[in-house]
Parts: C-alpha cells; structure tokens; sequence
C-alpha cells in the first residue's frame, strides 16, 4: 500500500508521513495530557541580538568547525548574566564590549544541556544600552543532518568527499553558534566563511569580498552582504562541490540552481520553475522578493524535503534534480510544488515569521496551499488541485479523525514538541482550511489582505490573528470567528443530509457533527464549527448554487427551482473541510452521476473517499463502498484512480490478515482491468503528463495484484532493460520494479540491488530502494532490512526503505517492526529523536490489526522513549485498535460479497 502512494508521487520525508497514513477507529488509548509537558522557557529579554558578525571555519577532514561571533546587542535591563541558545558547542571564551567601555571577560559558562542553553556569567553587572558580545566556540560537523553539518558524496571518480551544510529549522542553529534561537528574535547577519580556496561558499546574501587568507595559504575569505533583519533558523551555509546554471527572472532576481558537479542540466527544470515562480509570488502578493539573489542548492544527506533558507534553499537531490530521460512525471510534478512551496516561504515565513511555533501551521499550511496555486499556474496540464484533495485534504481528514488528533494551533515549547508538529495536521489540514478560506473569501480580497498582512508585518513577526484581522478587513467577513472554530478546535464536522421534495423547491436538512474515525461522537459536548457550504444540482454540477455558512448544529436550506429528478450534491469542488453522509436517496440519486462521469472528478473522488471513511468507522458498510467503486469501471481520471487505488490498498492490507485477500485481488484486478487495456503499455501520440501517471499507477496497480498479462510483461520489459536492450522509460520503471519484485526472487532481488549500485541518480536509487519490500520471502525481506541499514542507503532513505518492506506485505510488515525493536540504538542515534523517526515508527507499524500489537508497541516505547514521536506513537496504537475492529466488524460480509462476485463474473 506504501508503494501505491509512492509509485504515484515521489515523496518528500514530511509528505511521506501524508502519503502513508492509514488506518482508522476508536481508540482504546488515553490521549495524551497536557500534564506530560516538558518544563520549558523562552530566553530572557534583558539582552537582545541586534546584529551577529559571524566567522566559521568548517575542517572537512577533522569534521570540526571553529567559530567567532561579534555580536552588536543591546542590554535592556541591567544584568551580570547572558542567557543564549547552545547545543554541542565549546565556548573558549567569552567577552563583553559595552559601547564605551572596558571588556570584561566572563568567568563562567553554565551549560544547561537539557534545556540547550548557556549562561555567560560576567564578574561585573552589564548595564543597559549597546554593546558587543564576543565569543570563540568550537563545534562538530556532525553525521545527523543538522545544525552545521557533514553531508557526503561520491565523486564520478568514486571518491568519497564532504560537503558543509546546514538545517536549522526549527531549532538547531544553536548547534552552529550561541545565538538567541526563537523565530521572533530577528537580526542582521553579517556572515563570514573561511573555506578551502576550491570550494564553493554559499550563504543567504551574495558574496561581497573573496579574498585569500593570510594565515593559511589554501584557504579564502569569503565575506556576505549584511541581511535583512531575519530569524536563526532561516540562517544557511554551505560549502562544498557544486555547479550551477543561472538565468535572471523577469523581476531582476539573480536565480541559480546549484548541482553536483557535472549534472548541472539536471537544474534546468527548477531554474525555469523557480524563475516563472518568483514573479507569479511578487505579482500575487504585490510585494516583491526582497533579496538581490536566490540560490536553490541540491544537498546529498538532507533530513527533510527543502529548506527554505533566505535566498538560500536547501533541497533533497531528489526534490530538485531532473534529467530529462531519466526522471519520471511524478518527480517532475514533485519538483515543481516543492521549488513553489520554499518560494512562498520568502515571502510567508522568511519576510514576515511567524511569533512562535504555535504559529508553525500559519508557514506551513500556507505554503501548502499557495504552491498548488503556483503549480496550477505554471503547469495547468497537471490538475494540480485534484491532486490537492486526495494527497492533502483526504490525508488530513484520516489523521484529523483520531482521538489523539490534534488542533492546528498548539502550544509548543520544548524542541521536541516543536519536532512534533511537522505533520499532516500543521501542513496538510493546515492548507486545506486555508483553501476553504480562500474560497470564502473570494481571491480578490484573500490577495488584498494578504498584501496588507505582508506589508504591516514585514521584517516582523506574526500571529495567527493578525493575518485574520488583515483579511477580516480586507473582506468585511467574520473571518476570525470563523477560522477559529478550525484552527483552535481539534477534528472536524460530518455533515448529515436528508432531502425532501415540495414543488419545485428542495428541501435540504442538515446537522452538524464531530466526525469521529471510531463512529458517532460520544462526547457530551458536541463541538461546533462555523461551515461555509456550497450546494449544486446537476443541472450545472460545477457552479455553486447556493452558500451558507452553517453556524449552528442543525439547519435547513431551500432550493429554488430543482427538479425531482434531479441530484444534489453537497461541496462542489470539495473546498469545505468536511464529510457529507448522504441519506440514502440521495445517495442513489448520485451514483449514475459517477457512471456518466456528469459529476466532476474531484466530487468523484471525495464522494467514494467519504464513503471509504464512514465504513472504516462503521456508519456503512465496506460491501456498499465495494459496490460504489465498481461504478468507477469507466474512470478515465488519473487522481481518482489514485484515491481509489489508495483506499483498495488499505482495504489490501486489512484482509491480509484473513484468508480472503486473494478474493480482494481478483476484485482489483476485475476493477483496473479495463482502464489497463485501455492504456497500454506504451504512450500515444498526443498523451500528456496525467496520462503517464495513470498508466504507471494502473499497471503497478495490476502487477501487485497478480494480473497475469502484467507480470509477463513487466517481465520482459524488466529483462530487456537489465539487458540494456531496450531502456524502461522513467515512467515505467516504478510499476516494472514493483510487479517483478513482487513475484520475483532473490535473483530479482540481486539484479535490482546491483541496478541500484549502478543508478547514477538519487531519483533512480529512491525508487529502488521504495519497492524493495515488494519481495515475499522471509529470507529475502532479512536481506532488504539489512541494506536498509547498510552504506548503500543514504541516511534519510533508511526509513523509506524499512516502510517499504512493512507495506510490502503482512510478513514484511512484522519484519520491520522487529527490524526497528532490534536496532531501535541505531536508529534512534541516528535521527536524534528528529521527525524522521516518528515517520519511521508510523510507516513501520500503522497497518497492524490486532490488540495484541498495540499494546506491544505501546509497552515499547514506554522503555524506549522518542519525546518526538510520542503523539505518532498514540496515534498508531489508536490505529492499530481500530483496525481489529474494523476487521471483526466487517471481514465476513465483504468475503460474502466477494465470494459472490467472483462466482459470478469472469475472472482475469
Ligand atoms: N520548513 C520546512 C522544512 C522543515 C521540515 C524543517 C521539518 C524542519 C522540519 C519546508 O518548508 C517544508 O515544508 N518542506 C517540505 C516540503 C514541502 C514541499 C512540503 C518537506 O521537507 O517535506
Ligand atoms: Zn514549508
């Protein structure tokens, strides 16, 4: 099921978490207490950054780095102590300038580990006013992708080098330097690098002065203009071997998309994507990219996606590189929203930041939202927003719908609770409330009050209200009110409705309640929100024909001038962040209206995802759900398919722990047969973009199924390209890989490891090593466990790989989770606790379906904590527990069904 969502989209580590989030019902498991939080303060006020000069010199051979900061500040009460941020860092000495007057050196540097901070004590008291703080540190290039760190690769002479990198967000830069590392403390950076004379040196600002360094013949002095006024962790360094290609976009930004040496082609496509983008943001905002320059930079070992560093973005090879042959559509379409989402950021996020990282989601969900409109805009030929509303909008749905959910603003503290929001709540709900706004709003006044938050907190920080107040004013609507009934409130509201008929008029009921993954809500407050929705009949099934806000438990609407053989469909474009439940009539009135294909795709799809979810939590039945897919067999849509494809894989591993899943198979294969015939294998004049992810998806679908044409010629196409007689195209390679692996053995095994040591691109690497764990032997699934952790993998494509082999298949599944019990150390070590673990956990035991399990893994971690996973953690047993009841509940009538069906069609 894993690979399902992996064969349509190359998945950035965040997005993952998205792609890969299952399961659903009531949870057995207390949530978590507020009780539980970890003591946490924010730095003091009394002495304040006003501007770091800053000098590092990284050893790419010892993997240390030294360090001098001057940094101008200004002391605002009087004080004998300097508290700042510091991790892993040596403080040689320290001293204070108080403008004016004698240095005073400080006595003591008390390091608070466990809070990552220092106290600077000074013999005498520093009084208020400007000064200069100097400090002299050492530190580590670390191997664990963040702070300042070490990131490694291989020259095309096979030599292994280093490169210095940086990720500060969220909080991390104090493990570079001892800096005040809270996003509301901005200043100015003047940024100074001593780096081998060979080496390229990159920081936010352009390079003013590069000049050798007297002290060491073999290295220079490479100084960066001053910055704006700006938060740590949007602060980035690299140095290392790269190339670049470079074009100036329309608005007069230098762009440049950095690359490994030798594969600078493979930025073209960002560069042109980066270059249309800058001016679609500076034209959207009214407000123009503030920085001379912006340089997008490919990083070998990177913990997230992108990073969206001021001027400087940081990337994952694979989010960032195409080549023109050998990428598939979907990295390209991956490219494309990632370069639009860290763009975005310039603007929301670097140029106006959010107070503090409750506001996280404001960055992030924005982000998410405004890169499909960028998208959409550069590519229309994608449907990009389809796409929105089965890889975000469904995603946040199933994760919003767990008790151990959680509301988009939260109060964070710790680091690690900070690590802990980057998930498909802040980012996917997130976006997906931003586009239900939108669209209440209008476009028109959503950009005026956008321009008019940017302009009024430029170069500031800023809360969740203000951007409220900004487009309430912009709007004349009761924007606030209306936001935080889903932002400040966990889940989200199943709207029931029944219809009546009375002359020409329908009569809609409609009421209000919390949708809940395990089934009604049994709380005694029943929570509210305030919901825009929007009606259509199928007289025009596009446009909207009437809108209410629903701010009240139940309410009923009138429509004019419908007739009663016409349907009426709820959320037309699916903008509203809920689910409908149709009474039954209705319902049936909408079923031909998937068959004829008169109801657009994107209503398609959620109609069948809502459908999917009600029987997850018991309010229908999986065998009506079957019986509405089967209407799906004249789809011609790539993303429905791939919603459906998605919600049959879940169903997948569900029944594999019955004897039925073969049963299911034949229903897959009966379902995707006819689209596959359709398709082909080989692309037709005229076929675009959407056309090719179809295609991989049907065929992968069908050779993971076991559709015998499928697998015989996946098998020959796979041999000729291993032959090097006939090149798979990029397309193919996935669903190819997928089906030979499936059915395959260790000879299979063996000839994609050895095409994984010869792929040249970490693109072509990914996709390997994510379908790995197609492959069914015990010994075998061992073998892939064991790669996962070995040199070939590159550190952050460990977790992929492991999450391959536990959605492979159900003894994959419990491999894995012993895999990660065994060398939870390593792991652990690994990642530092960071976000790249809670994906692990998830991707590794999400898809269980027993009791039994979730109190294993619960008793687990009790003796194992991962403070930043602990809500994944919650949210995975609540999984597991209503799985087994999903499975008990609904196992035998769907073998019933499918028992039935099979006796009586013919079978492929
Ligand atoms: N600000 C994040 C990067 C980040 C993520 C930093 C987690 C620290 C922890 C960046 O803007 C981002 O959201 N990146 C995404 C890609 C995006 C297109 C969804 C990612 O890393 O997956
Ligand atoms: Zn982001």
């Amino acid at each position: 099921m894993l690979v399902d969502r992996l064969a349509a989209v190359v998945l950035s580590p965040v997005r993952l978490l998205f792609f890969a989030g299952h399961f659903r019902y009531r949870s057995l498991v207390p949530s978590r207490s507020m009780t539980e939080k970890r003591p946490f303060e924010r730095l003091p006020a009394d002495v304040r950054p006003l501007n770091y000069g800053l000098c590092l010199r990284p050893d790419l051979v010892d993997f240390t780095f030294e360090g001098k900061l001057e940094a101008t500040v200004e002391v605002t009460q009087p004080t004998s102590q300097i508290v700042m941020n510091c991790a892993d860092i040596d403080i040689i000495t320290a001293s204070y300038v108080p403008e004016d007057n004698e240095e005073v050196h400080a006595t003591g540097f008390n390091y608070q580990n466990e809070d990552e901070k220092v106290t600077l004590s000074f013999p005498s008291v520093l009084h208020s006013g400007p000064g200069t703080l100097k400090i002299d540190f050492v530190g580590e290039l670390n191997d664990k992708m963040k702070g300042f760190y070490r990131s490694k690769y291989t020259t095309n002479y096979s030599e292994v080098r280093y490169a210095a990198v940086t990720q500060f967000e969220a909080t991390d830069a104090r493990r570079a330097f001892p800096c005040w590392d809270e996003p509301a403390i901005k200043a100015t950076f003047d940024i100074t690098l001593l780096v081998p004379k060979d080496k390229v040196a990159l920081s936010n600002m352009n390079v003013i002065e590069r000049k050798p360094y007297p002290e060491d013949a073999n290295l220079v002095e490479v100084k960066f203009a001053r910055s704006p006024v700006m938060s740590t962790y949007l602060l980035a360094f690299v140095v290392g071997e790269y190339d670049f290609v470079e074009t100036k976009s329309s608005d007069g930004v230098i762009v440049r998309v950095y690359t490994p040496t030798g594969k600078s082609e493979q930025g073209r496509f960002a560069l042109e994507v980066a270059a249309k983008t800058l001016p679609f943001y500076k034209e959207y905002f009214n407000v123009p990219y503030p920085l001379p320059k912006i340089d997008l930079i490919a990083i070998a070992d990177f913990a997230a996606g992108a990073m969206e560093n001021w001027g400087l973005v940081t990337y994952r090879e694979t989010a960032l590189l195409i080549d023109p042959k050998n990428s598939c559509s979907s990295s390209r379409q991956w490219v494309a929203l990632v370069v639009g989402h860290e763009l975005a950021h310039q603007w929301f996020g670097n140029l106006v930041t959010m107070e503090w990282w409750t506001h996280l989601w404001l960055n992030e969900g924005f982000a998410s939202w405004i890169e499909y409109l960028c998208v959409d805009y550069c590519f229309p030929e994608y449907d990009i927003w389809t796409q929105f509303v089965s890889a975000d909008y469904t995603r946040a749905q199933e994760l919003d719908a767990l008790d151990n959910s959680h509301p988009i603003e939260v109060d964070v503290g710790h680091p690690s609770e900070v690590d802990e929001i980057f998930d498909a709540i802040s980012y996917s709900k997130g976006a997906s409330v931003i586009r239900m706004l939108h669209d209440y709003t209008g476009d028109e006044d959503f950009r005026k009050g956008m321009h008019d938050y940017l302009i009024k907190f430029e170069h500031k920080n800023a809360a969740t209200e203000d951007l409220w107040s900004c487009l309430e004013h912009a709007s004349g609507k009761p924007i606030a009110n209306v936001m935080n009934t889903w932002t400040k409130q966990m889940g989200f509201p199943l709207i029931h409705v029944e219809a009546e008929q009375n002359n020409d008029e329908r009569i809609l009921t409609l009421t209000q309640k919390k949708f809940c993954a395990s089934g009604p809500y049994a709380g005694k407050e029943q929570p509210q929100w305030m919901v825009p929705i929007s009606f259509c009949t199928s007289e025009n099934p596009t446009v909207a024909k009437e809108q209410v806000l629903m701010d009240k438990p139940k309410l009923t609407v009138v429509l004019k001038d419908v007739q009663p053989d016409q349907w009426v469909k709820l959320n037309p474009g699916t903008v509203g962040f809920f689910r409908t439940q149709y009474s039954y009539a209705m319902l049936e009135g909408l079923l031909p209206a998937i068959r004829d294909l008169s109801l657009p795709p994107v209503d398609r799809l959620s109609l069948q995802n809502d459908l999917f979810s009600l029987a997850r939590a018991g309010m229908t039945s999986t065998v009506e759900v079957l019986k509405v897919m089967e209407a799906f067999v004249n789809e011609p849509n790539y993303t429905v398919w791939s919603d459906l494809s998605c919600n049959l894989g879940i169903l997948s591993t569900l029944l594999a722990n019955t004897d039925y899943y073969e049963e299911l198979q034949v229903f897959i294969r009966d379902l995707f047969s006819p689209i596959g015939q359709k398709l082909g294998w080989d692309p037709k004049p005229g076929e675009g973009h959407l056309d090719a992810l179809l295609r991989g998806l049907v065929l992968g679908k069908l050779g993971k199924a076991g559709h015998k044409a499928t697998i015989e010629e996946s098998r020959r196409r796979f041999k000729e390209h291993v032959d090097g007689k006939q090149i798979l195209p990029a397309d193919l390679r996935s669903p190819v890989y997928v089906t030979v692996l499936k059915h395959g053995d260790n000879i299979t095994l063996d000839t994609m490891l050895k095409l994984h040591k010869l792929a040249d691109m970490q693109e072509e690497r990914n996709r390997i090593e994510r379908v790995l764990g197609a492959i069914a032997a015990p010994e075998l699934i061992q073998k892939v466990l064991t790669f996962a952790l070995s040199e070939e993998v590159r550190p952050q494509d460990t977790v992929s790989v492991i999450g391959g082999v536990a959605g492979g298949s159900k003894q994959g599944r419990r491999a894995a989770w012993k895999f990660v019990k065994d060398n939870w150390e390593e792991l652990f070590n690994r990642y530092q606790g960071g976000f790249l673990i809670s994906r692990l956990i998830k991707l590794s035991v999400d898809g269980f379906a027993n009791d039994k399990m979730a109190a294993e893994i619960k008793t687990f971690f009790d003796s194992h904590p991962a403070p930043s996973a602990e809500r994944t953690i919650h949210q995975c047993c609540e999984n597991i527990l209503l799985n087994s009841l999903w499975l008990k509940r609904d196992a035998e009538p769907v073998h019933q069904y499918l028992q039935q069906r099979t006796a009586t069609t013919v079978k492929v």
